[in-house]
């Protein structure tokens, strides 16, 4: 074992042998977690070369169950951010435009939020059985389910390490990742929205068409079509964040055609998808997608996918402290990462992987940025356990201007 992480120290190429000794010897317990931080630290300083990567992605792979490629499913994943809930309004529209869109999701851990305990939050069972999988989907277009424990195990074993080690931020560790748990899961196309900027583990665009580039060759490997969209996260998406507040902005959108920077990045995305699997120009698509957010058919979808799993969406009045501005301005910023990490001080979120999370807690942001904040203003309500407010204060960043309209996608990369 040591000799290959001398290799890797030296910056020598390893065979596909000598990943899979490694990789597959951690997921055995025959490589430590000390050996295994070893490794990922020098893959973050040193990188991996392409060949090294398709490699590891294979292993990855390899190490629990593969479901059979599928042509006709579609699937999204997101790199991860603060108020993400794009997966709770997308698949309903693609599902009710007909398109079938079956997504296995993960729990929240650290200040980015799970579609899992978003659904959890209003009672929707997220284990299913292959048979209620696949019951649902015949009988609403979609479903969403827990990642199943075989999917990926060396994903899950190296993932919480990278969590706890400071090596998630590495470009080929993350097309490792995503792109192993996506092909073993079946999906034919699939749509990734890498976030970019604070509060995403991708800082920067060059980097993120690094990965974007990566993603794609990768699925060309295995013939999948991947696009992936470059998407802003330096602030907040939507309004919401917390579990049960987020499900209540999908319901805002779907139902009472709320608009804000999550409904356009929605509209965008299904507008993609749709155009993958329909062929049709993305002008058609978007028409498509505005239809059945106007008529309804998106929020009937939803709702009927959200009672089949055993859940259901009422008006709850939820508990919650006005938060006031201090000063007067426009709103030049509002950081993701403080919000997520108020948020999860609110209780909203988990520091241990389990960690029992209050659905109930969260943020709203009442004032958004680019909009003119008077002195005693509510800026954001709060709820939850009580937190110290600074760091909420912390997380505004005003201006005497008004700043220019956000654009919330930086590009689409199509191959
Ligand atoms: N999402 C994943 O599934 N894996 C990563 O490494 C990063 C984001």
């Amino acid at each position: 074992m040591k000799d290959i992480i001398n290799k890797l120290e030296k910056k020598e190429i390893l065979t596909y042998e000598e990943l899979d000794k490694l990789f597959t010897g951690y997921l055995k317990g025959k490589v430590n977690d000390k050996d295994m931080t070893s490794v990922l630290k020098l893959i973050c300083k040193n990188s991996l070369t392409r060949e090294e990567v398709f490699n590891l992605t294979d292993i990855f792979i390899k190490s629990g169950d593969v479901f059979l490629k599928n042509l006709s499913f579609i699937d999204k994943h997101s790199t991860g951010g603060v108020g993400d809930k794009t997966t709770l309004i997308v698949l309903p529209i693609l599902a009710s435009l007909g398109i079938k869109i079956s997504k296995m999701s993960g729990k929240a851990l650290g200040y980015t939020g799970g579609t899992i305990d978003k659904l959890n939050s209003i009672g929707v069972k997220t284990d299913l059985t292959k048979k209620e999988f696949y019951d649902t989907i015949g009988k609403v277009n979609m479903v969403i389910s827990s990642q199943t424990d075989n999917l990926c195990p060396l994903d899950k074993k190296v993932y919480a390490l990278r969590d706890v080690t400071g090596t998630t931020n590495s470009v080929p560790l993350i097309a490792v990742s995503i792109m192993s748990k996506k092909i073993a899961s079946g999906a034919g196309k699939i749509l990734i929205d890498i976030k970019v900027g604070r509060g995403a583990l991708v800082e920067n665009k060059k980097d993120a068409l690094e990965l974007a580039h990566l993603m794609i060759d990768i699925g060309k490997k295995y013939g999948r079509e991947v696009k992936c969209l470059l998407t802003k996260m330096d602030n907040p998406l939507g309004s919401n964040i917390g579990n049960k507040l987020e499900v209540m902005e999908v319901v805002d959108i779907l139902k009472n055609g709320k608009e804000n920077n999550l409904s356009f990045l929605c509209t965008e995305m299904a507008s993609i998808m749709y155009k993958m699997m329909k062929k049709v120009s993305l002008d058609v698509a978007r028409e498509k997608v505005k239809d059945v957010l106007k008529n309804g058919k998106a929020y009937e979808t939803f709702i009927k996918f959200v009672n089949l799993q055993g859940g259901f969406i009422k008006d709850e009045e939820l508990k919650y402290k006005e938060i006031k501005s201090v000063k007067s301005g426009f709103i030049k910023s509002i950081d993701s990462r403080l919000i997520g990490k108020s948020s999860m001080a609110l209780g909203a979120g988990r520091v241990k992987k389990n960690d029992k999370i209050n659905y109930d807690a969260g943020i709203i942001l009442q004032k958004r940025v680019g909009d003119y904040v008077r002195k005693g203003e509510v800026l954001c309500y709060l709820y939850g356990k009580d937190i110290n407010h600074n760091d909420i204060y912390d997380a505004y960043k005003f201006s005497f201007f008004k700043p220019l309209k956000e654009k919330i996608i930086i590009d689409l990369i199509e191959e």
